[in-house]
Formats: C-alpha cells, sequence, structure tokens
C-alpha cells in the first residue's frame, strides 16, 4: 500500500506515512540540529520517522532502524556529532564484498536497500550528507528510492548550496585555535605552521586564515612556491614583529608537485591528505632559517557544538527537507539560496564540487592585507 505523505483523506485503517532519516560520510557541527527539526516538522504532519543507523548499514548489516519520536530529539540541538551514527567507509553501490578465498568482489547492493526500505515500510528518505553521500542517494533516487538530501559538509564544497552547515562552526573552531597561537608564536619567535581540514578546496583554511589573521594561507586551489613562502615570512620578520603564522589547507599542493598523503586509497578506501604542515614547516626551517613548529587541528574542526548559524542552518534545511518531501519533489536536495532555502536537484547538486573561485571576494580581500598565497 503506498501513502501519500499529506493525504487528509487516510482512513483510520490505513497505515501512516513513514520518513526515514540517515547521516553518511563524516560528521559535522549540526547534524543532530538536523534530525531534530526533521523529526518534529515530520511528526506535526501526523506522519512517523525512523532512524536509519549509520548510513546505510542499518538496513544492510543489522546495525538497525530505530523509531524517532519527541523524546528520542529532545534536547539535541546543541549537541556535535549525529545520534544515528555515520560511516565514511565503503559505498553501498560499490561493495567489497570479501569471498571465502581472500580476494573481494565489488557488489552493487541497492536492489538490498530498496528492498529494505519496502519491507519497513518506509516511504520516503532524508539523507544527510556530502558529496559522497548525497551521490549515493542521487544513485538510489535514480533506482526509484524517494529520497530528499541535505547538504553536510564541513569542507563547504557542496555547489548548489551558498554554504553547508558545519562550516561555520569548523571556521569558528580553526580560529579560535589560531588566535591562541599568535601569542606562543610571538614569545619565542617562531613561524607556526597549522594544518586545516579541506581535501579539494581551501575555503575552512582561507576563511579561517583571514579571521585568524594568518600570514601564509595555502590552499589547493592555488599551487605554491616555497621560495615566495619565505619571502613573504621573511619580510614580516624584517619589517616585524618577528613571528609568523602559516595556515595551509590538508589537499594544498606545491606547484608543479602532489599534495601530501598519508594513504592512498588504492585499496579501497578514501584517500587521506595529512603531513602537509610539517612539510611546510621543514621547508620554511631549511631555506629561510626560521624556527618553525607544525600541528594539525584535524577533527577539533568536526567535533563539538555547533555555532547558533550552523544550528540556524541546520533547522532550516531540516524542517525545508521535509516540506519537500510533503510536496513529493524527490530527488532534490535543499539549499541556501539567500534569503531562501530551495529544493535544487540532487544529481546537479553533485555534478562538481565548489573550489573557492579565483574572483572570491574573501581571496581578494586577503591579498589586499597582504596575506601571501605562495603564488
Ligand atoms: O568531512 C570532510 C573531511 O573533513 C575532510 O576535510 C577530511 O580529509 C576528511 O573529512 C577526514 O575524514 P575521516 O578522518 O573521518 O576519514
Amino acid at each position: 500500500m503506498t501513502v501519500s505523505p499529506d493525504s487528509a483523506d487516510r482512513s483510520p485503517f490505513e497505515r501512516r506515512f513513514r520518513l526515514a532519516i540517515n547521516t553518511g560520510g563524516g560528521d559535522a557541527p549540526g547534524l543532530n540540529a538536523v534530525i531534530r527539526a526533521v523529526v518534529l516538522s515530520a511528526l506535526n504532519r501526523g506522519w512517523e520517522v525512523v532512524g536509519i543507523r549509520k548510513g546505510y548499514d542499518g538496513i544492510l548489516d543489522g546495525e538497525g532502524v530505530v523509531l524517532l519520536d519527541h523524546a528520542s530529539v529532545e534536547g539535541i540541538t546543541h549537541l556535535g556529532g549525529t545520534i544515528l551514527g555515520t560511516t565514511n567507509r565503503g559505498n553501498p553501490l560499490a561493495f567489497e564484498r570479501k569471498l571465502p578465498d581472500g580476494t573481494t568482489e565489488t557488489v552493487d547492493r541497492s536492489d538490498e536497500i530498496i528492498q529494505g526500505f519496502k519491507d519497513r515500510n518506509i516511504d520516503a528518505l532524508v539523507a544527510i550528507g556530502g558529496d559522497g553521500s548525497l551521490r549515493i542517494a542521487s544513485e538510489l533516487h535514480e533506482r526509484g528510492l524517494p529520497v530528499v538530501g541535505v547538504p553536510k559538509t564541513i569542507d563547504n564544497d557542496l555547489a548548489a548550496t551558498q554554504v553547508t552547515f558545519g562550516f561555520h562552526t569548523a571556521v569558528q573552531t580553526a580560529t579560535d585555535a589560531i588566535d591562541k597561537l599568535h601569542s606562543t608564536a610571538q614569545s619565542h619567535e617562531r613561524v607556526m605552521v597549522v594544518e586545516l581540514m579541506g581535501r579539494h578546496t581551501g575555503w575552512i583554511a582561507l576563511f579561517a586564515g583571514v579571521t585568524g589573521s594568518a600570514d601564509v594561507i595555502l590552499i589547493p586551489e592555488v599551487p605554491y612556491r616555497m621560495e615566495s613562502v619565505c619571502r613573504r615570512l621573511l619580510e614580516r620578520y624584517e619589517r616585524g614583529p618577528r613571528y609568523g603564522i602559516v595556515v595551509v589547507a590538508e589537499g594544498a599542493r606545491p606547484e608543479g608537485g602532489e599534495a601530501s598523503v598519508v594513504e592512498s586509497g588504492e585499496e579501497g578506501g578514501a584517500t587521506r591528505y595529512g603531513g602537509l604542515a610539517e612539510r611546510v614547516a621543514r621547508q620554511i626551517q631549511d631555506r629561510a632559517g626560521l624556527e618553525t613548529r607544525s600541528l594539525v587541528l584535524g577533527h577539533l574542526q568536526r567535533g563539538g557544538q555547533p555555532t547558533a548559524y550552523d544550528r540556524l542552518l541546520a533547522v532550516r534545511f531540516g524542517s525545508a527537507a521535509v516540506e519537500v518531501v510533503a510536496a513529493g519533489d524527490y530527488g532534490c536536495m535543499v539549499a541556501l539560496d539567500p534569503p531562501h532555502v530551495r529544493a535544487v536537484p540532487l544529481a546537479e547538486a553533485v555534478e562538481r564540487l565548489k573550489t573557492v573561485p579565483e574572483d572570491s571576494d574573501v581571496l581578494a580581500t586577503a591579498r589586499q592585507l597582504g596575506i601571501g598565497f605562495g603564488d
């Protein structure tokens, strides 16, 4: 029996519309706020809501599907992480299955997912994810699953939305950290190189670098030369004060060179970036003769309470997603197109990454302030 989202003429014997939510990919501050907004907006329409544990594992691997009611989402708006759990390992549409002889085969488990939804009487899915998870959601929609996407990632690299939730919090966390580095760098007359997240795009590094008054910012969009980085720092030391702050996005790369990778991803997992701050710090010390230290902010950027901005964006996205489901506009993603939250086609939204454009106003502002990009 199919049930329409808002059928006012439903007989008492008909079951209620059942909406599922899942969270996929790396976590981001604001996930719980979206979950709460989806659950409350759906319950207010008289629907039922279930949460799928750990992406699609709840359907495929017995992780479970839980009923979400008012009590389940009480007091979670301000909490980091996701009450549903998440995973950024493995793609159910290209699943690496181990065979008894130790080899693996790649299988598409979309039929199992679609059947799992039918078996549980789930009528639609709100998939909260970044580029990878939303690409999976888009493909599942093409194979018949009624899906609405919500854009999440601290990296802010999803096209079709002005901003993703989680980004603002990550920038705030990174700015707070850079603020603290200034005093210790100044006391010791050192250069501090701090590595921030951003595999393919430099949004966090650019924004936090500007707000944290960095001297040099290295981002994947602008290949760097160490000669230029060192020149910028030496000029500053000469003019004073004699210390420096360098902010690097983990995926930045030298002109004609490769990004710094700790896991290549050749064995099926995602490529993991890392080690750039230490590499750049050693080069500054060797080439410019400036005492330098490095640190990696890492997953601190993904944790903790979402800022008020991210909470508001998250609840706007969550409630808008329920409206899109109610309208039956499946295969869409909610997106911020100020001052509105709109629905855009999922397939279009995951078509390309949103990189920092050459004509970015923030990039231009940084350059006007004398911040170097190593180019
Ligand atoms: O959420 C995206 C991201 O934050 C990237 O910037 C980073 O490279 C990646 O996640 C790391 O994720 P994990 O360590 O969870 O695999």
